[in-house]
């Protein structure tokens, strides 16, 4: 693992947008994983900038979220497809059929959409570049304290304090799912390389105990 230390969050967005860019310039059909949250924001604002300066394209890209609400649909705004398309995909050439979520369709078994997932994922040649953050509790994707570091994509329960934390994007009247389905520890594991940012006081907790503290189920990220 290799730590990188910068000044501040647009810093970290660019050094990020940088080593996305390295990858396509050498392999442009390469497939991503992907996150949501506000830590990802900057790095997708630097993403769409480098694409309009036509620096980079994302056409023969395919993506993989880690993670999708179960209990919402696609369409509704606080979904994580919405939040892809609004914040990335509709800015950018990539060819949405070939991007991903691990979404539960109206009828369908939860229980199947993480094997069918692991195999679109495998069938896609795995993942290149896997992108993420982290949570305050050391969470990656939806996988919380005491997550099995084998796990593979499934549903979650969210903690607590994740869902206190993602409250804030939920107006009071607003459904705030509970469970979610995740990519797995081991699933994030097989990606090729991983990118994990984090920014903000509030994750200097997590990032020390990934970075110092013993590998862990309590702290998923220390898993890096
Ligand atoms: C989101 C995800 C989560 C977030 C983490 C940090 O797809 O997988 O693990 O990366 O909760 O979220 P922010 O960046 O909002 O602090």
């Amino acid at each position: 693992m290799e730590v990188i230390i910068l000044k501040n969050a647009e810093k970290v967005a660019a050094t990020g947008a940088r080593l996305v860019g390295e990858l396509l310039r050498v392999r442009p059909a390469a497939v991503l994983g992907l996150a949501t949250g506000g830590t990802q924001l900057a790095l997708y604002r630097q993403l769409v900038e480098r694409y309009r300066i036509n620096k980079i394209s994302f056409r023969q890209v395919s993506s993989f979220n880690l993670d999708e609400y179960l209990g919402i649909a696609a369409d509704n705004p606080q979904s994580y497809r919405a939040y892809m398309d609004r914040e990335f995909f509709d800015r950018i050439d990539i060819d949405k059929k070939n991007t991903y979520l691990p979404y539960c369709e109206e009828g369908q078994n939860p229980i199947l959409v993480g094997p069918c997932y692991e195999q679109k994922i495998h069938d896609a040649g795995g993942i290149d570049l896997q992108i993420m953050g982290i949570g305050a509790n050391g969470h990656i994707g939806f996988n919380e304290p005491s997550s099995s570091l084998g796990s593979r994509t499934r549903v979650k329960t969210l903690t607590r304090q994740t869902f206190k934390d993602n409250s804030r994007l939920f107006s009071e009247t607003e459904f705030q799912p509970k469970l979610a389905i995740t990519m797995g520890i081991a699933t994030i594991m097989d990606a090729r390389k991983i990118l994990l940012l984090a920014t903000g006081e509030n994750k200097a907790g997590a990032v020390s105990k990934m970075v110092e503290g013993p590998v862990s189920a309590m702290c998923p990220a220390s898993v890096l």
